[in-house]
């Protein structure tokens, strides 16, 4: 059976990685997971504000983090471990790919045009083999317009693209007017990735307090139905390679989102919920689930149910919006008070 995958260019064994997270800042986490047999590894990020020497947002705070994750604290880095400056962060990624021989993708997260940018290029001297791009950005500026919002994100991939000549991909969040198209123009860019999405991390309010409370929770399944829509409609219209971000807990998780286009499957809740391990148990399930049904190559499902080939294409689409809710309505049993 062949799992191997085109990822950014790059020949990977299989698709499963460990998405970006503080997960790989010990290297006996990052050998633990290689061992269970990930693709390749992608780093936490490094922050514009960390570079430009301000303080990092809240909602990246250890507090938050040491706080947020009762089942997942044994796979948790301490503080100090995460609080990585921008030197310690190109060392780490010096220190990762001498302890292993899978692809090292780092990852920067920014949205303003700055000297930060020029971190792309030392990363890639640090020997990163791709560079990850978040543009995670809340608007909140009334008088910036969508295509200003939107033009920024192009004028950052565009300056980091021009930059440097290892792959770069684009993790992206799905909150635009028009997906496809900013899509489109990225690849234009010739990015060579999409990774879709990024999580909104929401705040809740401290009725005691009266203080928002940055708060971080782990993904379960259902949010994965949002990347299957978002990949099969645009894995037809982009050549950049796509990789599906949130919501991949099993085996079965991970075929749907390759069967809507991705190339790349990036886990972090389930991985910091059941550890590294549980990146092999996935890899045997996927393996399990394609011998049951045929499929001798991981290349053969990628696509297959996008927009342009899937059977019934409407699912993705508007037409199945008003017969998904009548269908609730005439099913028998339910009740009009669940509308
Ligand atoms: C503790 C934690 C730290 C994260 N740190 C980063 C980060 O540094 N950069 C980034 O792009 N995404 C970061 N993410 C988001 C994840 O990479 C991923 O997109 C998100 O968790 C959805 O995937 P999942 O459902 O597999 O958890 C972080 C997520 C968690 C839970």
């Amino acid at each position: 059976m062949d799992l191997s995958t085109n990822y950014l260019g790059l020949r990977l064994a299989n698709p499963l990685m460990p998405g970006a997270s503080p997960l790989v800042d010990s290297i006996d986490t990052v050998k633990q997971l290689e061992d269970a047999g990930a693709g390749a590894i992608v780093m936490h990020s490094l922050f514009e504000e960390q570079i430009a020497g301000e303080q990092l947002g809240t909602i990246y705070q250890m507090e938050m983090y040491a706080n947020s994750f009762a089942e997942a604290q044994s796979y948790f880095p301490d503080a100090k471990d995460f609080a990585m400056g921008p030197e310690q962060y190109l060392e780490h990624i010096r220190r990762i790919k001498q302890a292993v021989k899978i692809p090292v993708i780092a990852s920067l997260n920014g949205t303003t045009l700055g000297g930060w940018i020029d971190y792309a290029k030392q990363i890639a001297q640090a020997g990163a083999d791709a560079l990850e791009l978040n543009v995670y950005h809340v608007a909140t500026d009334p008088v910036e317009t969508s295509d200003q919002l939107e033009q920024r994100v192009l004028d950052v991939a565009r300056n980091i693209r021009n930059s440097i000549s290892i792959p770069l991909s684009v993790k992206l969040s799905p909150f635009f007017s028009s997906l496809p198209n900013l899509c489109c123009r990225l690849d234009d860019l010739k990015v060579d990735g999409l990774v879709l999405f990024n999580r909104f991390y929401q705040p809740d309010i401290d009725l005691e307090l009266l203080e928002a409370v940055p708060k971080l929770a782990l993904s379960d399944p259902s949010d994965l139905l949002l990347r299957l829509r978002w990949l099969a409609i645009l894995s037809p219209h982009v050549q950049a390679s796509l990789a599906v971000s949130g919501g991949v807990h099993s085996g079965t998780d991970a075929i749907k989102a390759i069967m809507t286009g991705a190339s790349a499957v990036q886990m972090v809740s389930a991985l910091l919920i059941h550890g590294p391990a549980h990146l092999g148990k996935v890899l045997a399930q996927m393996k399990e689930w394609m011998e049951q049904n045929e499929y001798s190559s991981v290349r053969l499902m990628q696509g297959s149910m996008s927009l342009s080939r899937c059977p019934d294409a409407h699912a993705f689409e508007r037409a199945n919006y008003m017969r998904v809710l009548q269908s609730w309505r005439t099913s028998p049993g339910a009740s009009p008070a669940g509308v």
